[in-house]
């Protein structure tokens, strides 16, 4: 399983956690159905706009990225993403690969090479990408503008389009000048694209955007830049370079190869096909759906490897319904969280509660995170939990009794609610888990406020013991079935049941003379915040 890989181009932001909670979420649920998962990501190293910013940062480009490498290994490790390996694209193994599949698929004749006219400054004596090109906007006049995409009116263009155009290094007017470069015939795998898109369990409504761009017609893809560029060599030129996006899906390969050096397994196989039955699993946002579902697919049919199982694509994240933006005081750093608001819980399972299998979007707003946080998880599902373990403690030491929660009349919906959990998790329907749940947690409660059981306990103990049990084979079910949301609060309260967290117990009962711990708190309420 593998993330995008994020540009480590600065902080990590919310739309990164987003999608590696999500991805997380996943993995700990394969691994919990007994799955064996190596979830593995990257740092992003490469291409044009680090170089800028390592520059206006005044750091040279690999140190720049390697400071924000450290501070995308904190945010996991607080966000408590469960990664088996995160590497970097600026690597050996990612060198070598990114080497060995462009010799591929140069041999298998899917990379020629195009003379196309380039801007130039004589000055600076080098080639100029598009973002070192500034100018006047050919659509709306705005000046200085970057030479592919104007920053005031969103329009796109060349740097051909663009009026007086200037080198952002040194002002100078920039010459046309021709050269040579290496292109991918994307065009050439139209038909086997199409075939794959059309057979494999891809998200339907993802299926028919790229479908369309296929039936449009593919253009081939250049692959390379002129130096200086930070990234690696085009094997056998002096000054020309991969471009950042031939290394960085790659980078998936190479933190594979990089895992199995520690953990003695053979990526080769993995990632060719030839060890049992390994499924890969991307998951990305869908400004990169092109890349994943055209570009990569055809560089791994070009070079022999196996293709993508399945490709999950998410929505983008909003904040009061509103891209994040600096300007509206809505982006919102990891850091920014992890300093504000401190248990990472509350969001995982904010994001979980709002996430489902299509590509819509997903808002953030205050009022909707207090609800989920302190009404639908602390009020509701944790309360429940900490209530049968709590009665059970207080009441009969701990011990529960063989009580048949699934055949009582007024619980057999719980039952039912249960099967449809694992199949929302299936089918990436995480929003479903949390609902199912959600449901359970108020049966489970209302069925508590029903029964009384701390009053029952004075006339029929056993009765009160048998009720108190059913609740902790449905705080059981919760805690399991929430177990890859919230690895730690139902962590903590499976050990406290003394169990494992496995998904065989769901739907089972505990047996009689279990023995559960002290009860403690689990999860707390969320404080007044300032953050968004
Ligand atoms: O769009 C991005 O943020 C890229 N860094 C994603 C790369 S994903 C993979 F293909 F490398
Ligand atoms: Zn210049």
């Amino acid at each position: 399983m593998t993330s995008a890989l994020p540009y480590g181009n600065g902080e990590p932001h919310f739309g990164h956690v987003y999608e590696f909670i999500i991805t997380d979420i996943m993995a700990r649920f394969y691994r919990l159905t007994g799955r064996d998962v190596i979830y593995v990501c990257a740092t992003d190293a490469h291409g044009t706009p680090i170089e800028i910013n390592a520059m206006k940062a005044g750091k040279d480009p690999l140190s720049f990225v390697m400071e924000n490498h450290e501070k995308f290994k904190k945010m996991f490790e607080f966000f408590l993403i469960s990664l088996d390996n995160y590497h970097i694209t600026h690597s050996e193994e990612n060198e070598k690969i990114a080497h060995e599949m462009f010799k591929k698929a140069l041999e298998n004749g899917y990379i020629y090479t195009k003379e196309i006219d380039l801007l130039f400054c004589e000055k600076c004596n080098r080639f100029l990408p598009d973002r070192y090109v500034r100018g006047t906007c050919p659509k709306c006049g705005a000046e200085d503008q970057y030479g592919d995409v104007c920053e005031k009116c969103g329009a796109t263009y060349t740097p051909f389009q663009l009026k007086n155009p200037k080198c952002a290094l040194c002002g100078s007017k920039p010459v046309i000048m021709k050269s040579k470069h290496y292109f991918f015939k994307l065009s050439a795998f139209e038909g086997k694209l199409k075939a794959w898109i059309q057979n494999a369990p891809l998200q339907q409504e993802v299926k028919n955007y790229v479908l369309d761009w296929i039936e449009k017609g593919l253009e081939d893809w250049c692959i390379s830049r002129d130096g200086p560029y930070f990234g690696f060599k085009v094997p056998g030129e002096e000054n020309k370079y991969l471009y950042v996006w031939w290394d960085a899906p790659i980078g998936y390969i190479a933190s594979t190869a990089n895992y199995c050096k520690k953990a003695g397994c053979d990526w080769e196989k993995i990632w060719k096909g030839t060890c049992g039955e390994f499924q890969i699993v991307h998951t990305i946002g869908k400004d990169i759906i092109y890349f994943h579902y055209l570009f990569w697919p055809a560089m791994l049919m070009a070079t022999e490897f196996k293709l993508p199982t399945y490709i999950h694509t998410h929505g983008f994240l909003t904040v009061n319904g509103e891209k994040m933006s600096k300007s509206r005081g809505t982006f919102i750093t990891a850091k920014d969280y992890m300093e504000k608001i401190g248990n990472p819980e509350y969001l995982r399972f904010y994001f979980a509660s709002h996430t489902s299998s299509g590509i819509t979007d997903i808002d953030l707003s205050r009022e909707a995170f207090l609800t989920a946080v302190n009404s639908v998880l602390v009020g509701n599902i944790m309360n429940f939990v900490y209530r049968a373990l709590t009665l059970l403690y207080r009441y009969f030491e701990g011990k529960t009794i063989s009580a048949s929660t699934y055949d009582m009349e007024e619980l057999v919906e719980v039952k039912n609610i249960l099967e449809r959990i694992r199949e929302a998790y299936e089918n990436w329907n995480i929003r479903e888990v949390v609902e199912c749940v959600d449901g359970i947690a108020s049966i489970g409660n209302a069925y508590l406020q029903k029964k009384e059981p701390w009053k029952l306990v004075r006339e029929n103990k056993e009765k009160a013991h048998e009720v108190i049990a059913q609740a902790l084979n449905m705080a059981k079910d919760i805690c399991i079935a929430l177990f890859p949301i919230l690895p730690s609060a139902c962590g903590k309260a499976l050990k406290i049941m003394n169990l494992e967290e496995s998904w065989n117990l769901i739907g089972k009962e505990l047996e009689n003379g279990h023995i559960i711990n002290k009860p403690e708190p689990l999860i707390p309420k969320i404080e007044d915040f300032q953050l968004f």
